[in-house]
């Protein structure tokens, strides 16, 4: 019996040496460890006819091949699978995995743009609340309870009925002009404000989102004029849209501006020619004006000693233009799909 077993591992040690691919040692391995007719598994039938008190003895010695045969194919295989690797697949000259590393989204990267170009003219940063007083989005502005020029900021309201006799209902600032009696109250002068802030409408549909972005403008010193608002404006427009824009004030209405306008851009497409995507050459961009009298007393300044402009545009409306995006459904931007994402 030991003589058998000896004679296997000389076959098993020359079968090893004709081993050349992964088909091979698969037929070696099944000559050898194969269930049903493998040379192994013949071999341990025959120990049966074994005198018992050799049983274990004969079993011990056969065991010890089945492990050597098993550890030999295992070794063969990583050999195989890893030619040169010496049975472990590094290597260590490889470059490593790059992972993918987010950006800012297109809202943030349009946001700090925007407070750099009004930085290097001296406009600060300020923020104010998002849930805001009634007062400072509306009353304070010049638009009293119940005034129908309200409608147009289809507001959310948080509290159904007023909880303060002077501040009113708690709202969803729908305008970043909501800062403005704030900035005012600090008792500060001159004002040169730049409020970045998100700003909340009931409006969703391909060209609304009820959250987005304002940002405003507010200055008010001595002897501020039309001409001030306009300079600014358009120093902003050729920094942030390109030197080939202009810009023009169209007559416009809101309660806490006089006079107030609506400021349009040269279209790009175009280059004011006029085009399908733009009113004869020109794209409106969104609200400013001169500041109210009664805003300023609002914001407890003396109108007859001092004066200023406001202006008051939507960030993704801004990004948008200025990229030339014909994203049809204003919505993506706020889907999180990376696809869209990623692309800015
Ligand atoms: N708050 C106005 C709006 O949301 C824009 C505006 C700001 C107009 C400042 C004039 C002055 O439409």
């Amino acid at each position: 019996m030991n003589d058998k077993i000896e004679v296997l591992r000389q076959e098993f040690v020359a079968a090893v040496k004709e081993v050349k691919t992964a088909a091979d040692l698969m037929s070696l391995e099944n000559r050898f460890l194969g269930r049903k007719r493998g040379r192994l598994t013949e071999l341990m039938k025959e120990l049966k006819g074994v005198p018992k008190q050799q049983v274990a003895q004969f079993g011990q010695t056969a065991n010890k091949l089945k492990l050597e045969i098993v550890e030999k194919i295992s070794l063969l295989k990583n050999e195989l699978a890893n030619p040169q690797g010496g049975g472990f697949d590094l290597d260590y000259t490889l470059p490593g995995k790059a992972f993918p590393i987010g950006h800012l989204h297109l809202a943030s990267q349009a946001i700090r743009e925007i407070a750099d170009i009004f930085e290097t003219i001296g406009f600060q940063r300020a923020r104010y609340p998002e849930v805001e007083w009634d007062y400072y989005a509306f009353e304070a502005l010049n638009m009293p309870a119940d005034h129908p020029a309200r409608d147009e900021w289809e507001t959310f309201f948080i509290d159904r009925q007023p909880i303060n006799k002077k501040m009113g209902q708690r709202v969803l600032t729908p305008h970043t002009s909501s800062g403005q009696v704030r900035e005012m109250e600090k008792g500060k002068l001159p004002i040169r404000m730049m409020n970045i802030s998100k700003t909340y409408r009931r409006q969703i549909d391909a060209s609304h989102v009820p959250m987005f972005h304002q940002f405003e403008g507010l200055v008010i010193d001595k002897d501020i004029n039309i001409t001030h608002l306009k300079g600014t404006v358009e120093y902003f427009v050729k920094k942030f849209f390109g030197p080939e824009r202009t810009i023009r004030l169209r007559p416009h209405h809101f309660k806490f501006t006089e006079p107030s306008f609506e400021v349009d851009i040269s279209c790009g497409v175009c280059d004011g020619q006029g085009c399908k995507l733009c009113k004869q050459g020109w794209l409106e961009l969104a609200g400013a004006g001169m500041v109210h009298p009664n805003v300023l007393k609002a914001g407890g300044i003396d109108p007859k000693k001092y004066s200023g402009f406001a202006f008051g545009w939507g960030v993704e409306r801004c990004y948008m233009m200025k990229s030339g995006l014909a994203i049809d459904d204003i919505r993506l931007l706020y889907k999180n799909d990376l696809r869209v994402i990623n692309q800015f």
